[in-house]
């Protein structure tokens, strides 16, 4: 079950495992949702603190669970993890228990919160570095206002006891440094610390925090090191605090596109909820939100109020503002909008014009054709070279199945336009304004339907009686 290649002969502390605590309910979240689902940059909670997890070389990854076990679970259904059960929520000692069967007791444990989501590998490799294998650790930080958290209380340098808030006095309330909630511990001892704890306190819990006097007393050093950022290891318990943090991670994830070049009009004003790659020279402008995976080539311009989930932009391609385009992509120095809507299966080759108002769906349009105003495209294949007129449709619904539209090369498509798939337009066609097109309109031809003009000649105006 667990690889130990990693370990070094004769250090029996050099296995890792690590422990996310993730059962508390969340009561101040105040939410249906269990905590660590919480979103945080499009993501759980949770998931900020199992990829930290995972940049680490541990031989396991456990997480506790139990408040929304089921949803909680099914989320992370196709990841390899550990899991372990705590029923009840009687304390973050009493949830750490819950992981120690199945932990083996020459590995070192590395306590995490799934309520501390912006915690980097690098803080952790360095407490991990700097511990020798039998002590313990704690990750403390100095807070402003350490309202809430547990007091880190040190005698001779090293920490002698955590404080909880609730059971501090006053002399412990003025003190600035908190416990993280991150510690590094060796399995075997703790867990017979945890076998000892009791519930004797302001909120009858099992505190993980009271192993700490278990330790100094049974002479296992236990340093306090000290984090750089407070806002790295900030706890997440009401909806006050997640909005803090999802500004301190959005500055981060433009800090690191802007150090490779990317230029935004105002790094405060955009959010990035997924994975945002860009190419050189790429420009964003207030107010774009990115979700899930999104690519932007060479020299994009994102122009402000866009929202783009899923999809890749060509290099040289400018998306006006007010768009909104999921799952769908564009080759280079396409223009799309303002005001267009790209649904999942837009894909747009090189060249392409969208304007304003345009729906375009489950359809391809190839290089060089423009489709700008007014306009629904759904399942259709659009050739090269095509223009398609203000307001056109294509009616690819009839109530029960979809069907496909064709255009070929080179069609031109008069205003006004229904297209009633199945239906195809053949290559250099054109199509007379207003017309509804149910049968194939053969290449290079002039094809109308509609309803000839007439003049009713001597034809008169009603008018209102009396006037
Ligand atoms: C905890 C620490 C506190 C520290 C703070 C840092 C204790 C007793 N207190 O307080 O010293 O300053 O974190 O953020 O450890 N959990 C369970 N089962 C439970 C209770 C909690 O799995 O029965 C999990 C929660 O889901 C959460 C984490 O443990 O992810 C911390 O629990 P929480 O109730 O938020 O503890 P704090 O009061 O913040
Ligand atoms: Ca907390």
């Amino acid at each position: 079950m667990y690889h130990s290649q990693a370990k070094k002969s004769g250090d029996r502390h050099l296995g890792l495992s690590i422990v996310i605590l993730a059962a508390g309910q969340g009561t101040r979240m105040r939410s249906d949702l269990p905590k660590v689902l919480q979103p945080l940059a499009g993501k759980p909670l949770l998931s900020h603190v199992l990829a930290c997890s995972k940049a680490l070389d541990a031989d396991d990854i456990c997480v506790v669970y139990g408040h929304g076990a089921k949803l909680v679970q099914s989320y992370y259904a196709n990841e390899s993890l550990r899991w372990a059960l705590q029923a009840e929520q009687l304390g973050t000692g009493h949830a750490l228990q819950q992981a120690m069967p199945g932990t083996p007791d020459a590995n070192r444990v590395l306590i995490l919160s799934g309520d501390v989501p912006l915690l980097m590998p690098g803080t952790l490799s360095e407490l991990l570095r700097e511990t020798p294998p039998n002590d313990m650790a704690v990750l403390t930080v100095d807070m402003k206002d350490p309202t809430g958290y547990g007091r880190v209380i040190r005698k001779h340098g090293s920490v002698s006891a955590i404080i909880e808030d609730k059971d501090a006095g006053a002399d412990e309330k003025a003190v600035l440094e908190i416990n993280t909630g991150v510690m590094l511990c060796p399995a075997e001892a703790l867990k017979r610390w945890l076998a000892n704890l009791s519930n004797d306190n302001a909120q009858g819990e099992y505190y993980l925090t009271d192993i700490i006097a278990m330790a100094v007393n049974d002479k296992v050093t236990v340093h306090g090191i000290k984090a750089s950022s407070p806002v790295e290891v900030m706890g997440i318990n009401d909806k006050k605090q997640l909005a803090e943090a999802e500004r301190a991670l959005q500055a981060r994830l433009v800090d690191e596109l802007m150090s490779e070049g990317v230029g935004f009009a105002d790094p405060a004003r955009v959010d990035i909820r997924g994975t945002l790659t860009c190419g050189k020279d790429v420009f964003i402008d207030v107010n774009a939100v990115f979700e899930g995976d999104v690519e932007l080539g060479d020299g994009t311009k994102i122009e402000s109020n866009n929202l783009i989930r899923d999809s890749r932009i060509g290099a040289g391609t400018v998306v006006h503002s007010n768009c909104h385009i999921e799952d769908s992509s564009t080759g280079q120095n396409c223009e799309i909008g303002p005001f267009a809507r790209m649904r999942p299966g837009a894909e747009l080759a090189s060249n392409v014009k969208i304007g304003n108002f345009v729906e375009i769906k489950k359809s391809t349009v190839a290089d060089g054709s423009k489709v700008n105003h007014l306009t629904y495209i759904g399942d259709t294949e659009i050739g090269t070279g095509v223009n398609v007129g203000a307001g056109t449709i294509t009616c690819n619904y009839d109530g029960v199945a979809k069907h496909k539209t064709k255009i070929g090369d080179n069609a031109s498509i008069g205003s006004n336009v229904n297209l009633v798939a199945p239906v195809e337009v053949g290559e250099g066609a054109t199509i007379g304004a207003g017309s509804t097109i149910s049968r194939p309109a053969p290449a290079n031809e002039l094809t109308v339907a509609r309803v000839k003009q007439t003049t009713v000649k001597g034809w008169k105006r009603p008018v209102k009686k009396g006037s």
